[in-house]
Protein backbone atom coordinates (compact mmCIF):
# COMPACT_ATOMS: atom_id res chain seq x y z
CA UNK A 1 0.00 0.00 0.00
CA UNK A 2 0.86 3.90 -0.38
CA UNK A 3 0.54 7.08 1.27
CA UNK A 4 0.99 9.92 -0.70
CA UNK A 5 1.00 14.03 1.26
CA UNK A 6 2.60 17.17 0.86
CA UNK A 7 4.17 18.18 3.79
CA UNK A 8 5.50 21.89 4.43
CA UNK A 9 9.06 22.41 6.78
CA UNK A 10 6.94 21.33 10.02
CA UNK A 11 5.74 18.23 8.42
CA UNK A 12 2.56 20.29 8.42
CA UNK A 13 -0.49 19.18 5.88
CA UNK A 14 -3.24 21.44 6.21
CA UNK A 15 -4.52 24.16 7.91
CA UNK A 16 -8.64 25.14 8.79
CA UNK A 17 -9.35 22.05 6.86
CA UNK A 18 -8.05 22.85 3.58
CA UNK A 19 -4.46 22.49 1.76
CA UNK A 20 -1.75 24.72 3.29
CA UNK A 21 -0.99 25.63 -0.88
CA UNK A 22 -1.74 25.48 -4.46
CA UNK A 23 0.72 24.34 -6.38
CA UNK A 24 -0.61 22.98 -9.57
CA UNK A 25 2.50 20.73 -10.56
CA UNK A 26 2.09 18.66 -7.14
CA UNK A 27 -1.77 18.36 -7.98
CA UNK A 28 -0.78 17.09 -11.43
CA UNK A 29 1.66 14.77 -9.90
CA UNK A 30 -1.49 13.51 -7.29
CA UNK A 31 -3.42 13.02 -9.96
CA UNK A 32 -0.79 11.12 -12.22
CA UNK A 33 -0.22 8.78 -9.25
CA UNK A 34 -3.71 8.20 -7.97
CA UNK A 35 -5.92 7.64 -11.06
CA UNK A 36 -7.38 4.45 -11.93
CA UNK A 37 -6.09 3.67 -8.40
CA UNK A 38 -7.86 2.82 -4.87
CA UNK A 39 -7.92 6.29 -2.67
CA UNK A 40 -8.73 5.88 0.94
CA UNK A 41 -9.73 9.52 2.95
CA UNK A 42 -10.78 10.46 6.29
CA UNK A 43 -14.19 12.24 6.08
CA UNK A 44 -13.59 15.96 6.56
CA UNK A 45 -10.59 15.32 4.02
CA UNK A 46 -13.33 14.18 1.57
CA UNK A 47 -15.59 17.63 2.58
CA UNK A 48 -12.67 19.47 1.75
CA UNK A 49 -13.08 18.12 -2.14
CA UNK A 50 -14.41 20.50 -4.47
CA UNK A 51 -18.51 19.40 -3.98
CA UNK A 52 -17.51 17.56 -1.30
CA UNK A 53 -17.62 14.36 -4.28
CA UNK A 54 -15.25 11.57 -4.59
CA UNK A 55 -12.42 11.99 -7.10
CA UNK A 56 -12.88 11.11 -10.57
CA UNK A 57 -11.18 7.68 -12.43
CA UNK A 58 -10.63 6.90 -8.91
CA UNK A 59 -12.08 4.18 -6.59
CA UNK A 60 -12.75 6.48 -3.76
CA UNK A 61 -12.66 4.66 0.35
CA UNK A 62 -13.96 7.26 2.69
CA UNK A 63 -13.51 6.57 6.35
CA UNK A 64 -16.57 8.14 8.61
CA UNK A 65 -17.76 6.97 11.94
CA UNK A 66 -21.74 7.97 10.97
CA UNK A 67 -23.57 5.20 10.23
CA UNK A 68 -25.46 7.27 7.43
CA UNK A 69 -22.93 9.14 5.69
CA UNK A 70 -23.36 9.15 2.28
CA UNK A 71 -20.71 10.37 -0.77
CA UNK A 72 -21.21 10.39 -4.73
CA UNK A 73 -18.67 8.66 -6.31
CA UNK A 74 -17.84 7.16 -2.81
CA UNK A 75 -17.73 4.06 -0.90
CA UNK A 76 -18.15 4.44 2.61
CA UNK A 77 -16.50 2.42 5.73
CA UNK A 78 -17.15 3.17 8.79
CA UNK A 79 -14.55 1.10 10.79
CA UNK A 80 -11.43 -0.41 10.43
CA UNK A 81 -12.54 -3.95 9.75
CA UNK A 82 -15.13 -2.93 7.33
CA UNK A 83 -12.04 -0.62 5.82
CA UNK A 84 -9.52 -3.88 5.78
CA UNK A 85 -12.54 -6.30 4.09
CA UNK A 86 -13.08 -3.31 1.31
CA UNK A 87 -9.27 -2.92 0.48
CA UNK A 88 -9.14 -6.63 0.56
CA UNK A 89 -10.51 -6.67 -2.81
CA UNK A 90 -7.85 -4.69 -4.28
CA UNK A 91 -3.88 -5.41 -5.46
CA UNK A 92 -2.20 -3.64 -2.29
CA UNK A 93 -0.07 -1.78 -5.09
CA UNK A 94 -3.10 0.23 -6.14
CA UNK A 95 -4.24 1.35 -3.03
CA UNK A 96 -3.54 5.24 -1.83
CA UNK A 97 -3.92 6.82 1.33
CA UNK A 98 -4.62 10.04 0.75
CA UNK A 99 -4.99 11.52 4.51
CA UNK A 100 -5.73 13.67 6.39
CA UNK A 101 -3.65 13.53 9.77
CA UNK A 102 -5.96 10.99 11.31
CA UNK A 103 -5.69 8.70 8.38
CA UNK A 104 -1.70 9.18 7.80
CA UNK A 105 -1.06 8.87 11.37
CA UNK A 106 -2.89 5.93 11.34
CA UNK A 107 -1.51 3.54 8.29
CA UNK A 108 1.66 4.89 7.32
CA UNK A 109 2.92 2.05 9.07
CA UNK A 110 1.48 -0.49 6.83
CA UNK A 111 2.45 1.50 3.91
CA UNK A 112 5.49 0.00 1.76
CA UNK A 113 5.38 3.82 -0.42
CA UNK A 114 5.14 6.51 0.76
CA UNK A 115 4.94 9.85 -1.55
CA UNK A 116 5.99 12.80 -0.04
CA UNK A 117 6.00 16.52 -1.55
CA UNK A 118 8.44 18.40 0.50
CA UNK A 119 7.62 22.20 -0.11
CA UNK A 120 10.30 24.25 1.69
CA UNK A 121 8.38 27.05 3.40
CA UNK A 122 6.47 27.57 6.70
CA UNK A 123 2.83 27.06 5.77
CA UNK A 124 1.17 27.30 9.23
CA UNK A 125 -0.58 24.72 9.67
CA UNK A 126 -2.95 22.78 12.24
CA UNK A 127 -2.69 19.46 10.58
CA UNK A 128 0.10 16.99 10.73
CA UNK A 129 2.32 14.36 8.86
CA UNK A 130 4.41 11.86 11.12
CA UNK A 131 7.81 13.01 10.34
CA UNK A 132 9.35 10.56 8.17
CA UNK A 133 12.34 11.49 8.56
CA UNK A 134 13.15 10.55 12.26
CA UNK A 135 11.61 7.39 11.71
CA UNK A 136 14.38 4.41 11.20
CA UNK A 137 11.98 2.19 9.15
CA UNK A 138 12.23 4.26 6.08
CA UNK A 139 14.51 5.57 3.19
CA UNK A 140 14.29 7.77 0.46
CA UNK A 141 14.45 5.66 -2.52
CA UNK A 142 13.94 9.36 -5.71
CA UNK A 143 13.90 13.15 -4.83
CA UNK A 144 13.20 14.54 -7.78
CA UNK A 145 14.83 17.93 -8.78
CA UNK A 146 13.84 21.26 -7.07
CA UNK A 147 10.31 23.11 -8.54
CA UNK A 148 8.99 26.22 -7.68
CA UNK A 149 5.67 27.76 -7.76
CA UNK A 150 3.20 30.38 -6.39
CA UNK A 151 6.42 31.93 -4.36
CA UNK A 152 6.66 27.62 -3.12
CA UNK A 153 10.16 25.77 -3.77
CA UNK A 154 9.21 22.04 -3.71
CA UNK A 155 10.52 18.57 -3.98
CA UNK A 156 8.97 15.22 -4.85
CA UNK A 157 10.95 12.40 -2.80
CA UNK A 158 9.60 8.34 -2.84
CA UNK A 159 10.31 6.63 0.56
CA UNK A 160 10.24 2.88 0.65
CA UNK A 161 10.52 0.88 3.78
CA UNK A 162 13.39 -0.55 4.49
CA UNK A 163 13.78 -4.52 3.77
CA UNK A 164 14.88 -5.41 7.22
CA UNK A 165 11.12 -4.85 8.12
CA UNK A 166 11.54 -2.27 11.14
CA UNK A 167 9.31 0.54 12.26
CA UNK A 168 6.53 -1.64 10.78
CA UNK A 169 3.38 -1.46 12.67
CA UNK A 170 1.96 -4.75 14.20
CA UNK A 171 -1.58 -3.77 13.39
CA UNK A 172 -2.14 -5.55 10.12
CA UNK A 173 -5.01 -5.02 7.29
N1 LIG B 1 -1.19 17.97 2.47
C1 LIG B 1 -1.87 16.92 2.03
O1 LIG B 1 -1.37 16.19 1.17
C2 LIG B 1 -3.23 16.63 2.59
C3 LIG B 1 -3.99 15.59 2.08
C4 LIG B 1 -5.25 15.33 2.64
C5 LIG B 1 -5.70 16.10 3.70
N2 LIG B 1 -4.93 17.12 4.18
C6 LIG B 1 -5.37 17.94 5.30
O2 LIG B 1 -5.61 17.12 6.44
C7 LIG B 1 -6.52 17.83 7.31
C8 LIG B 1 -7.64 16.88 7.74
O3 LIG B 1 -7.11 15.87 8.59
P1 LIG B 1 -8.01 15.32 9.81
O4 LIG B 1 -7.20 14.33 10.56
O5 LIG B 1 -8.58 16.49 10.56
O6 LIG B 1 -9.26 14.66 9.06
P2 LIG B 1 -9.42 13.33 8.15
O7 LIG B 1 -8.37 12.33 8.52
O8 LIG B 1 -9.51 13.73 6.72
O9 LIG B 1 -10.87 12.85 8.58
C9 LIG B 1 -11.11 12.53 9.93
C10 LIG B 1 -12.42 11.80 10.01
O10 LIG B 1 -12.29 10.52 9.39
C11 LIG B 1 -13.10 9.58 10.08
N3 LIG B 1 -12.25 8.54 10.65
C12 LIG B 1 -10.93 8.59 10.94
N4 LIG B 1 -10.50 7.41 11.44
C13 LIG B 1 -11.58 6.59 11.47
C14 LIG B 1 -11.79 5.24 11.87
N5 LIG B 1 -10.78 4.48 12.34
N6 LIG B 1 -13.02 4.72 11.77
C15 LIG B 1 -14.05 5.46 11.27
N7 LIG B 1 -13.91 6.75 10.87
C16 LIG B 1 -12.69 7.30 10.97
C17 LIG B 1 -13.85 10.38 11.16
O11 LIG B 1 -15.03 10.86 10.53
P3 LIG B 1 -16.41 11.22 11.34
O12 LIG B 1 -16.08 12.40 12.18
O13 LIG B 1 -17.39 11.50 10.25
O14 LIG B 1 -16.74 9.99 12.14
C18 LIG B 1 -12.88 11.52 11.42
O15 LIG B 1 -13.48 12.66 12.01
C19 LIG B 1 -7.06 19.01 6.49
O16 LIG B 1 -6.38 20.19 6.87
C20 LIG B 1 -6.69 18.64 5.06
O17 LIG B 1 -6.54 19.77 4.22
C21 LIG B 1 -3.71 17.39 3.65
Amino acid sequence: MNLIVAVDNNWGIGRDNKLLASIPGDLAYFKEKTTGKVVVMGRKTLESLPNRRGLPRRTNIVLTRQADYQAERCIVVHDEAELAAELSKYASDDIFFIGGESIYRRYYGLCDRLYITKMYADLGADAFMVDVDRLDGFEVLFASEMHCENGVEYQFFIYGRKTDGSDRTDQEI
